[in-house]
């Protein structure tokens, strides 16, 4: 699909680029930025004209409500320089629908689809440059939103700030992630926000991520809230195994994200005729396949994190390791299948592809 240009949207430009910064054989996860960002402003019951304007600091009342009591929403998601050179942005339709259940979940209001878009692709497209040339690294586009009423009292925002912006990045993992059972501390329950994309949901897993590092682990594997016996998600990404064969992942609840590239996997292993499960994932399962030697492979997958293979899973104070299939595996496979369509080696039937002109 390609983008047309319908909606202006008015640029300030930057002067002069910062791309000269970059180190691009280091392109760390968010540590440089884009020269320009977008911003749009939600005031008097409405949304304001979008503007894109220079990579620059918010002025916020330090009473802004987003601060205190954490009305913030955002997205993740990825443009690709192609093997043609043309730039393509993933599944952005995708995101701006969870970026609608994420509003509404937070009672916040709901940016207009075109500011999303099309603020996107004019984004992308000025900052063109910015898109890495080398594949496995690509430009992580941020859209955000954040209550900006000054107020103090506990109540939902009358103002906001839509923005979006760009940063271009390599590996957000650079080897096989180890990963910690949780059974005690909580992610998300039910009738919780765990399915929104909210800043809460980050906050809260930094204590037990961190006490989970000290115990030599990179991230929590979260169980369910009620019981913990069940699988749910990794934090940072949904998490697949595969069991006998079987691609299984956990099924969505509102306890979990519903990310776009679990999403973009489950459609091209069932493409590809690769048996897929979406059902619960007891941790018991888990220590007995492990036995018996029926996990083969485990790995998070999510738009920062693509597919990450699972190294070492901590269940109960034991460390379980899995082969490592390198490019043999299922999840080797899929990632191949993804990076082809995206890349444009291959026909995007799907229409995921949103290619900025
Ligand atoms: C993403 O994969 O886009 C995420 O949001 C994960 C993390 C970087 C917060």
């Amino acid at each position: 699909m390609t983008l047309t240009t319908s909606f202006h949207i008015p640029v300030q430009r930057a002067y002069p680029s910062r791309l000269h910064e970059v180190d691009w054989e280091n392109l760390e996860f968010g540590k440089y930025f884009t020269d320009h960002m977008l911003i749009c402003d939600f005031t008097d019951g409405q949304w304001q004209d979008p503007q894109i304007i220079p990579f620059g600091d918010f002025r916020l009342s330090p009473v802004s409500l987003a601060l205190h009591y954490g009305q913030t929403i955002f997205e993740g998601m990825k443009a690709f320089r192609m093997d043609d050179g043309a730039i393509n942005i993933f599944r952005p339709e995708r995101h701006y629908d969870r970026m609608v259940l994420s509003s509404e979940r937070m009672c916040m209001p709901v940016p207009p689809r075109e500011v999303f878009i099309e603020g996107l692709h004019q984004l992308v497209d000025l900052d063109r440059n910015w898109v890495p040339g080398e594949e496995g690294s690509t430009l992580y586009l941020r859209p955000f939103m954040i209550a900006t009423e000054a107020r103090l009292r506990v109540k939902v925002s009358d103002s906001y700030r839509f923005a979006i912006v760009a940063t271009p990045t390599g590996k957000y993992f650079e080897k096989p992630v180890s990963v910690k059972v949780e059974r005690d501390f909580v992610r998300a329950a039910r009738g919780g926000t765990g399915y929104a994309k909210c800043g809460g949901n980050y906050g809260a897993s930094m204590y037990p991520t961190q006490k989970a590092r000290e115990e030599g682990y990179d991230q929590v594997l979260w169980t369910d809230g009620s019981t913990h016996r069940y699988i749910e998600e990794s934090g940072a990404m949904n998490v697949f195994f595969v069991l006998d064969g079987t691609l299984v992942t956990p099924p969505l609840s509102d306890s979990i994200l519903d990310g776009v590239t679990r999403d973009s996997l489950l459609k091209l292993a069932r493409r590809q005729g690769v048996p897929v499960a979406e059902r619960p994932v007891d941790v018991e399962e888990l220590k007995e396949a492990f036995k018996k030697g029926a996990i083969t492979e485990a790995f998070g997958a999510g738009t920062a994190a693509v597919i990450s293979p699972i190294g070492v899973i901590g269940i109960d104070g034991k460390d379980y390791t899995l082969p490592q299939s390198g490019t043999k595996g299922i999840g080797a496979q899929l990632k191949d299948a993804l990076d082809n369509i995206r890349y444009g080696r291959e026909a995007d039937t799907e229409e995921w592809n949103f290619i900025v002109k």
